[in-house]
C-alpha cells in the first residue's frame, strides 16, 4: 500500500513547470479589474462565471475573452508577475511559460507591447520570488504556416535569453500538421526548441507529424500516444517528453475522470511524462494542487510525485549542467523534506 503524501508536504515539493499558459494563468479577478479600466466589455460580470467548457473549441472562445482584457505591457507585466506567484506558491522553482500572442494582434495589439510586459514580468518575479522563468511563443496552429511564419520573425527580435522556444496550440480540428515542417525548421536553425500540442483532442497520428515529420523537441498532451506502440517506443527510445495536464482534459471535457488519464500506463511503458496546470487559473487549480489529485487519482505516493518532479527537470530546456544541479538540488530538498516529515522513504538515485 503506497501512502499518500500529506497536502502540506506535496505543496513543499520543488517542482518544475514546463505546460502552462500565461493567459489563462492569469487571477481572473486581476482579469476584471484589467477590463474594466482598459474600457473592454466583457460577456459576463465575473470572468470566473466562463470558466466551464464543453469541449477544446468552447474553451477556445473563454480563452480568447480572456486575452481580450489584456491591452497594455503593464497588464502583461501584471498577470506574468502574479501568475510566477501563485507558481512560487504551489513549490515552482522554474517554469517554461507559453504566451500567445495571435489573440493580441488581432485586436491590433503590437507584438512589442505583448513582449516588453512579459520581460519584465518575468525580471520582476525572479527578484521578488527566486523563481526562474523562461518563455515559449505559441503560434496558433489554425492561422497556418505563413502566420507562424511571421510569428517566428517576431520572436527573432526578442531577448533570446527569456525566450526560448516555439510551441503552437489551439484547436486541432482540421489542421494541417505537415505544413508547419518548413517554419519549425526555421525556428530550430535560428537556435529555438520547439514543441506543439498534439493530440490533446486529436489522434495518435498527429504525435507521429509532429515527432517525425516537424521533429519537436517536446509534445505537449500527447492523449493518444499510447494507442500507437510503434510510435510509443519511438518516443521512448528518444526519450522525447510529454508534457501531460490531467485535469484540464477533464475539465475542457475530453475525459470523464482523472483516473481515466493514460499518464501511468504512459510511465510504465518508460515515456518521460511531467505533470502541468495548462491553464492554472480557468481550472481552479495551481501545481501543487494538480499534484494532489495526481497522487490521488493515479494511486501515487511521495516517491511517484518526486519522480515526477525529476521528470520534469529531465524534460526541460535547461542545459546539461544546470539540469544535474537542479535535480541534486530537489534531491537534497526531498530528503529534508522527509525528514522534517517523519519519512524515511527511499533517497534519489540521480
Ligand atoms: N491554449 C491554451 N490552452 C490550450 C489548450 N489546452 N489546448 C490548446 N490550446 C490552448
Ligand atoms: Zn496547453
Amino acid at each position: 500500500m503506497v501512502e499518500p503524501a500529506s497536502p502540506e508536504h506535496v505543496r513543499s515539493i520543488p517542482k518544475v513547470e514546463l505546460h502552462v499558459h500565461v493567459e489563462g494563468a492569469a487571477r481572473p479577478s486581476t482579469l476584471t479589474n484589467l477590463a474594466r479600466q482598459n474600457g473592454i466589455e466583457l460577456p459576463v460580470q465575473d470572468l470566473a462565471s466562463l470558466y466551464a467548457y464543453e469541449g477544446l473549441e468552447d474553451f477556445i472562445g473563454a480563452y480568447d475573452i480572456v486575452c481580450r482584457c489584456l491591452v497594455s505591457a503593464a497588464d502583461y507585466e501584471r498577470v506574468t508577475h502574479e501568475s510566477l506567484e501563485l507558481a512560487h506558491l504551489a513549490g515552482v522553482q522554474y517554469r517554461e511559460m507559453f504566451f500567445s500572442p495571435t489573440f493580441a494582434l488581432r485586436r491590433g495589439i503590437p507584438f512589442k507591447t505583448v513582449w516588453q510586459g512579459l520581460a519584465a514580468g518575468v525580471s520582476e518575479a525572479r527578484k521578488d520570488f527566486g523563481i526562474e522563468c523562461k518563455l515559449i511563443l505559441d503560434i496558433d496552429k489554425p492561422s497556418g504556416p505563413g502566420p507562424a511564419r511571421e510569428l517566428i520573425d517576431l520572436a527573432l527580435g526578442c531577448d533570446r535569453e527569456v525566450l526560448v522556444g516555439i510551441g503552437g496550440d489551439a484547436g486541432e480540428d482540421g489542421v494541417d500538421l505537415v505544413a508547419f515542417v518548413e517554419p519549425f525548421e526555421f525556428a530550430r536553425q535560428q537556435g529555438f526548441r520547439t514543441t506543439m500540442h498534439l493530440s490533446e483532442e486529436g489522434p495518435a497520428s498527429d504525435i507521429a507529424v509532429g515527432v517525425r515529420q516537424i521533429g519537436v523537441d517536446r509534445v505537449d498532451h500527447g492523449f493518444n500516444l499510447l494507442k500507437d506502440m510503434d510510435l510509443t517506443r519511438e518516443v521512448v527510445e528518444r526519450q522525447v517528453p510529454v508534457t501531460v495536464c490531467p485535469t484540464s482534459n477533464v475539465e475542457i471535457g475530453l475525459l470523464d475522470s482523472l483516473s481515466d488519464h493514460p499518464a501511468p500506463a504512459m510511465r510504465q511503458h518508460g515515456v518521460l511524462v511531467s505533470i502541468n496546470s495548462d491553464n492554472a487559473e480557468m481550472f481552479r487549480i495551481d501545481l501543487a494542487d494538480e499534484f494532489l489529485r495526481v497522487q490521488e487519482a493515479f494511486g501515487y505516493g511521495l516517491a511517484d510525485l518526486e519522480d515526477l518532479s525529476i521528470a520534469a527537470i529531465q524534460s526541460s530546456w535547461l542545459d546539461d549542467a544546470s539540469k544535474t544541479e537542479m535535480k541534486r538540488q530537489f534531491t537534497t530538498r526531498f530528503q529534508e523534506l522527509r525528514s522534517e516529515m517523519g519519512r524515511t522513504e527511499r533517497a534519489f538515485e540521480l
